[in-house]
């Protein structure tokens, strides 16, 4: 029996959902793959705390070493967010020639283009399908499958967060800290939550969908954001009567003048497709030349639902290395068009 084996790095939420599904389909995936993915490491920073989420703790290491040093892992999954150490990490495990699927949108958002170089220089792949809202297919669909198309827009509700927050706050009256604090029970939130509230973690994912679906460079510096913060329980109340929602939207539209890519609270009409896309649920419209309006809906964040893009990454790259097919999934050749500035 083939048996790839893959090192997590990270054991919080989404680290715990991607152990719990690569456990639970450990079946499945033999079938589909005719081999088996096997965790061989977990890299956590306290081993007594992760001790208690794992069946045999002796896949428990925090020492990386252990983990690039190792020709027998072929595939590690940065699941630890933040800039570094997971830059550091995720550069040099490209370098040795491992393949990596990450979930972090902080570094994709702002380094994508270093790290797909560096994973082209050494032939390895670099996978983030869970880096843009959660469980929703939507890295794949733009890169591959929608690849026929000139693709002018891409909008949508891109952060579960603020999705729950404001849906809590209109159907149920609750107050924003309340909301906030369910939530980040719930694990929807960032480590810090400030991303998520002023639309930053909503930016980043903009500027990943922008930047494939463009083809072009768009980073999170590009993006201008506002956030939900000054959003008050009044502000609902009288966008309810003007028949309205308030939802918490990123647009990114390829013009003529250039790439426009913007995040901030809207009113949109309570009878619109959006408006009904409630708690963490995300919603993605695109449009392309050829085939028109689609749209991408479902769980945007949490354990499971991130693990399970994870997972198909993992599975992706998997099915590479059983049958050794020597094709890179992820590329970058782009074009680089000019951004407007939001005011223009
Ligand atoms: P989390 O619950 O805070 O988990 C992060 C884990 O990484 C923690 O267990 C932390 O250990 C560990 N860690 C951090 N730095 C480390 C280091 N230097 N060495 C070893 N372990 C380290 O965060 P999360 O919600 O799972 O998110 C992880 C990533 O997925 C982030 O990039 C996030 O943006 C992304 N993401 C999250 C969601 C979601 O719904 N939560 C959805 C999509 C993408 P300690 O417990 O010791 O701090
Ligand atoms: N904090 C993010 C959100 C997690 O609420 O959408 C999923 O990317």
């Amino acid at each position: 029996k083939k048996t790839i084996q893959v090192a997590l790095l990270g054991l919080g939420t989404v680290g715990t959902g991607v152990y719990k599904v690569l456990q639970n389909q450990r079946e499945e995936m033999l079938s589909k793959l005719g081999a088996e993915v096997e965790i061989k490491r977990i890299l956590v920073r306290n081993l007594e705390k992760a001790a208690k989420k794992v069946e045999d703790d002796s896949v428990l290491t925090n020492r990386w070493e252990d983990i690039i040093h190792d020709d027998a892992i072929s595939v590690v999954i940065e699941v630890m967010g933040g800039m570094e150490p997971a830059r550091t990490y995720i550069m040099e495990a490209l370098a040795a020639g491992k393949h990596v699927v990450t979930a972090n949108k902080d570094l994709i958002a702002v380094d994508g283009k270093e790290l797909l170089d560096m994973a082209g220089t050494h032939h390895s792949d670099l996978l983030f399908e869970a880096a843009v809202a959660g469980g929703i297919p939507i890295i794949r669909p733009l890169k591959q499958c929608l690849a026929g198309n000139h693709i002018t827009e891409v909008m949508g509700i891109i952060n579960g967060t603020t999705n729950f927050i404001l849906t809590k706050m209109t159907e149920e009256g609750m107050e924003f800290e309340e909301a906030l604090a369910l939530a980040t029970e719930l694990g929807y939130a960032e480590a810090d939550p400030t991303a998520d509230i002023e639309g930053y973690d909503a930016g980043r994912k903009l500027a990943i969908m922008a930047s494939i679906a463009f083809n072009s460079r768009v980073t999170f510096d590009d993006v201008y954001t506002e956030g939900i913060a000054k959003i008050t329980a009044k502000d609902i109340k009288y966008a309810r009567e003007m028949g309205c929602d308030i939802k918490l939207l990123g647009v990114a539209r390829n013009t003529d003048t250039g790439i426009e890519v913007r995040v901030h609270p809207m009113l949109i009409p309570s009878a619109h497709p959006l408006a009904s896309v409630k708690d963490a649920f995300n919603a993605v419209f695109v449009h392309g030349d050829a085939v028109g309006d689609t749209m991408f809906y479902g769980s945007g964040a949490g354990e499971m639902p991130t693990a399970s893009a994870i997972v198909g990454d993992v599975f992706d790259i998997a099915r590479n290395i059983r049958y050794q097919c020597s094709g890179r999934i992820s590329c970058t050749c782009y074009k680089e068009l000019p951004i407007k500035q939001i005011g223009d």
